[in-house]
Order: C-alpha cells, then sequence, then structure tokens
C-alpha cells in the first residue's frame, strides 16, 4: 500500500514507519520536526519537512496514497492544560485539514492515533471502549473531539476509520525508541537516573488506593502497538468508524516499574516521594478483547521486563545523543 504517514518523526510515528516499510508498503512521512527528530525515520521511507495540516492537500492531491496513518500532534498532558488554544489548533485544526484533504482526494482509509486520555477517570476498570468519555484535561479532549469529527466524515462521506486508544506505550524497537526533548514519561525518566543524567526518580504519590500506594498504568511495548495499526489499515471498511483500545491488559505500579529497572540496569535508582500530580487516575489498565476479537492483533511482549529490557536497550546506547544528556 501507498501510506501518508503524519508525525512519522515522533516515538511512536517513527516506529510504526519502520514496521511498514518492512512489511514493504511504501511510506512517506510528514513531520514538522517540531518534537520529532529526522533520524528516527527508517531510510527506506521518503521524508517531507512540513506541518502535516498545511501539506495535507498538496500531498494527498499528487500522491495516489491508499491510506494514511495519523500521529502529528502535541501530546503532553499536563503542557496542554496551560497552553491549551496550541492543543486545539495543532490537534483538532491539523486532523480537520488533513480530513477535508482526504474528503477532496477520495482517501478514504484513516487510522488515528488516539488516547486513553479520552476517558478521563475510569468508572470501572479495566475500561472497555463503551465507557463514558469525560477527559479531564485538554489533550484528551482534543482527541475526543478529532473521534467525533471523523465519525462524522465516515458517516457523511463514507470515509473508512480506526481510532485507537493507546494506554501507556513503552519499550523500544531497535534503534528507534523514546528520547524526547521534554520527557515527562515515567519509564524514560527513571532510565535517565540509571544513565546518571538525572538524581532521582519522584514518585506522584504513595498513598493512592491501590496495593502499594503508587499508581497502576498498563504499559504496552511499542513494538505490539505498531502492529495493531497495520492491521487496522489494512481492514478498514468505507463508512464505518471503529474505536479500539490499544494496552496489554496488566497493571503495574509505580513503584514495580522502579524495581524492574533496577533489575535491569543494575543501578540502584534512588526514589523520593512527592506529592500527587493533578489530574492522575489511581488506575488505568485497558481491555483489548475487542481489537484481539476483531482484528486478531495478538501482542507478544506484554510482561514489564521485556518492556524495560528493550526500553534500556535502546537509551543505554544513545550516549551524547540522548536529549538528557544536555548536550543536543
Ligand atoms: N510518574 C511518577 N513520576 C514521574 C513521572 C510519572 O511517579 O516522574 C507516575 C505518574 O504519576 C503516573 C505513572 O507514573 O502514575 C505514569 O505516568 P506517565 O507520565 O508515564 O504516563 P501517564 O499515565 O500520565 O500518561 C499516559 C500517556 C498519555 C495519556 C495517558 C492516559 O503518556 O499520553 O496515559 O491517561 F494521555
Amino acid at each position: 500500500m501507498k501510506v501518508l504517514v503524519t508525525g512519522g518523526a515522533g516515538y511512536v510515528g517513527s516506529t510504526c514507519t519502520a514496521v511498514l516499510v518492512e512489511a514493504g508498503h511504501d511510506v512517506t512521512v510528514v513531520d514538522n520536526l517540531t518534537t520529532g527528530s529526522r533520524e528516527a525515520v527508517v531510510d527506506g521511507a521518503k521524508f517531507v519537512e512540513a506541518d502535516a495540516g498545511e501539506a495535507a492537500d498538496e500531498l494527498l492531491a499528487n500522491g495516489n496514497f491508499d491510506g494514511v496513518i495519523h500521529f502529528a500532534a502535541r501530546s503532553l498532558v499536563g503542557e496542554s492544560e496551560q497552553v491549551p488554544d496550541e492543543y486545539w489548533r495543532d490537534n483538532l485544526g491539523t486532523s480537520l485539514q488533513l480530513l477535508e484533504a482526504m474528503r477532496r482526494h477520495n482517501c478514504n482509509n484513516l487510522v488515528f492515533s488516539s488516547t486513553a486520555a479520552t476517558y478521563g477517570e475510569p468508572t470501572k476498570v479495566p475500561i472497555t471502549e463503551d465507557a463514558p468519555t469525560n477527559p479531564t484535561n485538554a489533550y484528551g479532549a482534543t482527541k475526543l473531539a478529532i473521534d467525533y469529527a471523523i465519525a462524522s466524515y465516515c458517516r457523511g462521506y463514507k470515509l473508512g476509520a480506526t481510532s485507537l486508544r493507546y494506554f501507556n506505550v513503552a519499550g523500544a524497537y531497535g534503534t528507534i525508541g523514546e528520547n524526547r526533548r521534554i520527557e515527562t514519561h515515567l519509564i524514560p525518566l527513571v532510565l535517565q537516573v540509571a544513565l546518571g543524567h538525572r538524581d532521582k526518580i519522584m514518585i506522584f504519590g504513595d498513598d493512592w488506593p491501590t496495593p502499594d500506594g503508587t499508581c497502576i498504568r498498563d504499559y504496552i511495548h511499542i513494538r505490539d502497538l505498531a502492529d495493531a495499526h497495520l492491521l487496522a489499515l489494512a481492514s478498514n471498511t468505507p463508512g464505518k468508524h471503529r474505536i479500539f483500545n490499544l494496552g496489554s491488559g496488566d497493571g503495574y505500579s509505580v513503584n514495580e516499574v522502579i524495581a524492574a529497572c533496577r533489575k535491569h540496569t543494575g543501578h540502584p535508582i534512588p526514589a523520593e516521594v512527592a506529592p500527587r500530580r493533578a489530574g492522575d487516575p489511581a488506575v488505568l489498565v485497558a481491555s483489548s478483547e475487542k481489537i484481539q476479537e476483531e482484528l486478531g492483533w495478538n501482542p507478544t511482549r506484554t510482561d514489564l521486563d521485556t518492556i524495560v529490557q528493550d526500553a534500556w536497550a535502546f537509551t543505554s546506547q544513545l550516549g551524547d545523543r540522548a536529549y538528557s544528556a544536555g548536550k543536543r
């Protein structure tokens, strides 16, 4: 297939691009490199440095694409509450431009990178796709609004689309992993301590209603996540909008994550308890049965050890290329 990948220079987008290229697809990445990095895009993919929304019309007019995977977005929960205008513009605005370009140029196959943040505080765990959607931050709200837009384009213009709601994506795939200019995610931050780029990890609360008092999350391996995008792309049907959760179905606490990182890095990783972080739910665990049943998705790297091991294999070889080294 000829596939356009927006935001294909970011962590998730570049991994999916690599897997698409390996599977023999003809891939073009469009990314403005505000958070992504050019070197994360595998050699076999074409690269266009541009804003995905602004470039969509021209790319789709001339590219003859069979499908689009749309990752380009801002994705920091805390930041989204501080500068919501930027999130509405960059997430919803860009997506509307892309949807219009797809409609105009008859490209009717879309996979959309969505998030568990669309659900907000869960009313029951594990979270299924029919759970209420009450996002507690602007990031989740923008992604939910895009889902509504996609659903109406599916009904009105026979778009075929799948929204994939990710839980906590982690791990690495070969030379692609988490190396952000601004890092807020637990596993990469803990590994920065092991690298010596940070003194300690702060645990955001140890008085949560969980067995060890720290928050529980569902960590999904980036390679398993990538597979789901290929399955979705291959099975979209015009006029239909599907929504699937993507998690591994197991919850691990912050303390368990830190312990796994100590085991795999051999570093003591000092930790200190800090106040709770605003907006954090105590437990977020996905039910991903729907995508397993309907698309045959079969995650194989679901244990925390594999996720941490792969993340460390990537992080430990970064050297000066790690943004946390402060030299780039
Ligand atoms: N945490 C710490 N210390 C840190 C960083 C994180 O204790 O320095 C804790 C958080 O409080 C949370 C857990 O580790 O309990 C995981 O936090 P992350 O920031 O790694 O991930 P989140 O669960 O906050 O966010 C993830 C995705 C978001 C998505 C959200 C869905 O990264 O994009 O899940 O709720 F929106």
